[in-house]
């Protein structure tokens, strides 16, 4: 097993991506701290954890507030004792405007949910980590909208462009202090956030600007697909890998 004997908390996990990284991490043999607003999915997802190596804990809390990073990492010494991993997974899509069409509010709360709870989470566990002999890991889930400008709306595109940054500025900042931090960016993965139904009440002038640079017959991940590389970056094979952005998108940016 990967990571057994680790702590992790996983933001996002009461879906998509983050519930199978929660899943994959205690099949691995992790202890998991699963992190959303939805309580009750997270109930379901500690029941289905019980037949695993590992164990899945919920905890319910909105990482737009400040308090809930600090808390929910706290948590996981609480139970656990010790805290290992963080993965910065939880995430706002945006309706695809460009500029002229920003939404005030929903700019607002896309930085919130996608750049300052990672931000928050992430000053948190650094100040774990360099107390930890071992130090620890992050991984942040961003996007290829934290490499391209045209991949969605502006407000994603500039929240995940804050991602890279965070990531690369962490991976730099306590490369001394036996703590790693990269960053995983897919192209579209098939859960609740690309539900089509929402793509019809979308910018339409962003929709197709953004539906011309991804038509390359690329298709689109699983969440599984993502959890595995969350997988390869959280654990020891990836101890040389440090500040890497690490596309995860068919290639679609390559072409
Ligand atoms: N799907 C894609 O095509 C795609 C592509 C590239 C990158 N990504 C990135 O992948 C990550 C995971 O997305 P996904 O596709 O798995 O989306 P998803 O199925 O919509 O899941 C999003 C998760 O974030 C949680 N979340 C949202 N706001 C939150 C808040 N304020 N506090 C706590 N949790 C919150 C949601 O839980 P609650 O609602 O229960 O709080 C949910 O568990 C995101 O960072 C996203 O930007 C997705």
């Amino acid at each position: 097993m990967r990571l057994e004997n680790k702590v992790a908390v996983v933001t996002g996990a009461s879906s998509g991506v983050g519930r199978e990284i929660a899943l994959l991490f205690a099949k691995e043999g992790a202890k998991v701290v699963a992190v959303a607003r939805r309580a009750e999915r997270l109930a379901a997802l500690e029941e289905q954890s019980k037949e695993l190596a590992g164990e899945i804990v919920a905890y319910a809390g909105d990482i737009s507030l400040e308090e809930t990073n600090e808390a929910m990492i706290d948590f996981a010494i609480e139970k656990f004792g010790k805290f290992d991993i963080l993965i910065n997974n939880a995430g706002l899509m945006d309706n695809f405007a460009p500029a002229e069409n920003l939404d005030t509010e929903l700019l607002m709360r896309l930085m919130q949910v996608d750049v300052y709870g990672p931000a928050w989470a992430t000053r948190k566990a650094v100040r774990v980590f360099m107390e930890n002999e071992n130090g620890g890991n992050i991984v942040n889930v961003a996007s290829i909208a934290g490499i391209c400008g045209g991949k969605s709306g502006c407000a994603y595109t500039m929240a995940k462009h804050a991602v890279i940054g965070l990531t690369k500025n962490t991976a730099f900042s306590y490369r001394l202090n036996k703590i790693r931090c990269n960053a995983i960016c897919p192209a579209g993965i098939n859960t609740e956030m690309t539900d089509p139904a929402l793509f019809a009440t979308a910018d339409q002038k962003g929709l197709q600007n953004a539906m011309l640079s991804m038509n390359f017959g690329t298709r689109n991940a699983e969440a599984f697909e993502i959890a595995d590389v969350a997988l390869f970056l959280a654990s020891d094979a990836a101890a040389v890998v440090n500040g890497a952005i690490v596309t995860a998108d068919s290639g679609l940016i390559s072409f």
